[in-house]
């Protein structure tokens, strides 16, 4: 099952946004995907109560008598959503399960280092190192009349950072998630411009969220991907299974909330970090 995760330390820096449009996305092509909120304030849960039951369908976690976070069964997709100032223990969580990582970098200063430091501890990390994790970066609210994404491009570059363009400051962007849209729940014509900007990021997931089928995988009609018979999802993406159906993720989580602490003994809980349950044969990592 493919993982995509969104980081940055940074809060504001558009990963509530990216995230909810990679999710949207997966859900027009017909897969079963789930947007998975880590960030305390909830923002991508929030969302997904707005989104018009007439949509194509984007799950949350499914939440269990004892509170732990699960993803819900016959799901084929998951994109996490972070908080931001995620960063060591709980970074290495996350891209445990990740099999790709996007950092969005709006064009500050402030933001240019939040994501340098993020892509540096990633980078570190054997999952990311090895290419098992892949990671790359996307200019968030670049002011299109401004040189300011050829100076994210470069910026990236001067980092080794596969880059995906930039994303184009504009409300189109605003207004659609407060209704609990994204830019490819729109008519087509209404978002030309911007959907144009998702070519790259769309082109560099493809091949995590639509593998080829394997040669010795019966045909499978392009239209009805998500309709695969659970059975045979694993025989197509062997590479990226990471989360099973029924892992569970608990969140736990500090301050206002809908999600209660949950409290275990193994393995330990700590003050506004996240805990991954692994035991029995729930997680396939
Ligand atoms: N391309 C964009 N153009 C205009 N506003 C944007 C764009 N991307 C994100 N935003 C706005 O920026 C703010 C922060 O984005 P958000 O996705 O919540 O960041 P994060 O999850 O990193 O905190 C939100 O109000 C969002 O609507
Ligand atoms: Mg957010």
């Amino acid at each position: 099952m493919p993982v995509i995760a969104v980081v940055n330390r940074k809060g504001g820096s558009g990963k509530s946004t990216f995230a909810a449009h990679v999710a949207a996305w997966c859900a027009r092509q017909g897969h079963a995907v789930m947007l998975g909120d880590l960030d305390r304030q909830q923002s991508s849960r929030t969302w997904l109560r707005q989104r018009p039951p007439e949509l194509p369908a984007i799950s949350p976690w499914t939440i269990d008598q004892r509170n732990v976070l699960r993803v819900p069964t016959g799901i084929t997709h998951v994109v996490l959503d972070t908080p931001g100032g995620l960063q060591g223990f709980d970074l290495a969580r996350v891209v445990m399960f990740a099999d790709a990582i996007v950092i969005p970098v709006s064009p500050s200063l402030f933001d240019r280092e939040a994501a340098a430091a993020t892509h540096e501890e990633l980078a570190a990390l054997p999952r990311v190192a090895g290419g098992r994790c892949r990671v790359a970066g996307i200019g968030m609210r670049v002011d299109s009349r401004t040189r300011a994404g050829d100076a994210l491009r470069e910026w990236a570059q001067a980092r080794n950072l596969p880059w995906l363009g930039t994303l184009r400051e504009t409300q189109a962007y605003v207004r659609c998630l407060e209704r609990g849209l994204t830019l490819f729940d729109l008519p087509a014509p209404q978002a030309d411009i911007d959907l144009a900007q998702w070519g790259p990021v769309i082109d560099w997931l493809r091949p995590l969220l639509q593998p080829p089928p394997a040669a010795d995988a019966p045909p499978v009609r392009a239209t009805t991907p998500s309709r695969l018979a659970p059975s045979l999802a694993p025989r197509l993406q062997p590479a990226q299974e990471s989360l099973a159906p029924g892992a569970r993720l608990s969140s736990v989580l500090s301050g206002p909330r809908t999600l209660q602490p949950v409290v275990r003994s193994q393995p330990v809980a700590r003050p506004s970090g996240l805990l991954f349950e692994e035991r029995g044969l729930l997680l396939k990592r």
